[in-house]
């Protein structure tokens, strides 16, 4: 397939990489040259690293070969996907989903990676609703196992199986979410735990590291909470809650808005909550920590929420948390465990 990424970040560079893994041919186009040799940067870096590890059986070079860089949107053209994977930013999407519209054929399918937006409105800059969908991966993407498929109002029953085999011809799961609510399945649960994770620590009832002790060492999750609040940047989750809350869903954490002032948006900066000039930082484990239904519950709500509104079931649930975030539990299986009720 000839596939398109639109934002040459994190994200996008990873969702390159991926599709290129799996014999796509890739068009990767960022506005900013500097995005676009950071992005290189990092490909190159992760096939490498994939290949120390033997998790794939070509070199990084021949796989390099299937990424073009463009610096256009008018070279788009010809492409049978176009994702989207730049900012959190409304109305800069809009603009690129009318662009790119104008340059594809009328059978090209048009996603968008967004973790906060509404798919239905985004899909109304686009003349063609019908072709347009959200496929979300997780950070990273050629590591975490998991895509969520989701159906805008206008999406067609077609675009949408169509999704969900892509996502398996790129040996990843894919979680249908049926209903196109805010944060999906995933980030719904994930933004709560983040929520829970802050208020504990705003209201000065735990530290950062007896919180991320908790997480890592009971719960066993494979990075802190504020570790990855670190890792996802402080400016995405900053600009992911100011979308949710402006549409009614509470994610909400007065330590990132003071972590984004002050200009430390985690490992890409190498500061937020932790210091990340060394690599990753050690987490120790603390002897005082939160309870996980201090940490978990209005998680554990949240997937009841999904399952009771019919967007996802308890088995994609515990299936979308574990491959998604890396949680050796889903989280109704947390649930059960702790006999949260
Ligand atoms: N490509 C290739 N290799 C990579 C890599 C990448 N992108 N990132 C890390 N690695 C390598 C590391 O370099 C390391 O290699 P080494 O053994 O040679 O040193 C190896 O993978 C293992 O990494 P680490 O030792 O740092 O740590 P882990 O075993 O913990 O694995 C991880 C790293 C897979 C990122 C794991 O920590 C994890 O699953 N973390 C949770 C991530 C998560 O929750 N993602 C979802 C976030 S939410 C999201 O994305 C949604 C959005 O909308 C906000």
């Amino acid at each position: 397939m000839k596939v398109a990424v639109i934002g040459s970040g994190v994200m996008g560079s990873g969702i390159a990489e991926v599709f290129a893994i799996y014999k796509n041919e890739v068009l990767l186009y960022d506005k900013y040259e500097e995005a676009i040799k950071k992005g290189l940067t990092n490909i190159k870096w992760s096939l490498e690293k994939l290949s120390e590890k033997r998790r794939i059986n070509e070199t990084p070079e021949s796989i390099l070969t299937r990424i073009q860089i463009i610096r256009s949107l008018e070279e788009v053209k010809g492409s049978e996907l176009v994702i989207e994977a730049v900012p959190e930013d409304f109305n800069l999407k809009v603009s690129i989903f009318k662009e790119v519209e104008k340059n594809v054929d009328y059978s090209t399918m048009i996603a968008t990676n967004t973790s906060s937006l509404p798919i239905t409105e985004l899909s109304m800059a686009l003349n063609k609703r019908e072709r347009f969908l959200g496929l979300h991966f997780f950070n990273p993407p050629v590591l975490m196992g998991l895509v969520e498929v989701i159906k805008g109002n206008y999406t067609s029953s077609e675009v949408f199986e169509k999704g969900i085999e892509i996502v398996k011809s790129i040996k990843k799961e894919p979680i249908p979410v049926r209903k196109d609510v805010i944060g999906f399945v995933v980030n719904r649960i994930l933004f709560r735990v983040f929520t829970s994770a802050c208020k504990l620590v705003s209201e000065g009832k735990y530290t950062v590291q007896e919180v991320d002790s908790a997480a890592k060492y009971t719960l066993g999750f494979p990075m802190g909470i504020f570790e990855l609040l670190d890792y996802t940047g402080i400016d995405t989750n900053y600009l992911i809650s100011k979308e949710v809350k402006s549409r009614g869903f509470n994610f909400d954490c007065p330590l990132i808005n003071d972590l984004y002032t002050k200009g430390y948006l985690g490992t890409k900066v190498k500061k937020g909550f932790y210091d990340w000039s060394a690599g990753r930082p050690i987490i120790q484990k603390t002897s005082r920590e939160p309870s996980p239904s201090e940490i978990l519950g209005d998680a554990i709500d949240e997937a009841v929420w999904l399952i009771k509104n019919n967007v996802s079931t308890e088995d994609e649930i515990n299936k979308a948390t574990k491959l998604g975030l890396g949680w050796p539990k889903g989280i109704l299986e947390y649930a059960k465990e702790i006999n949260y009720v």
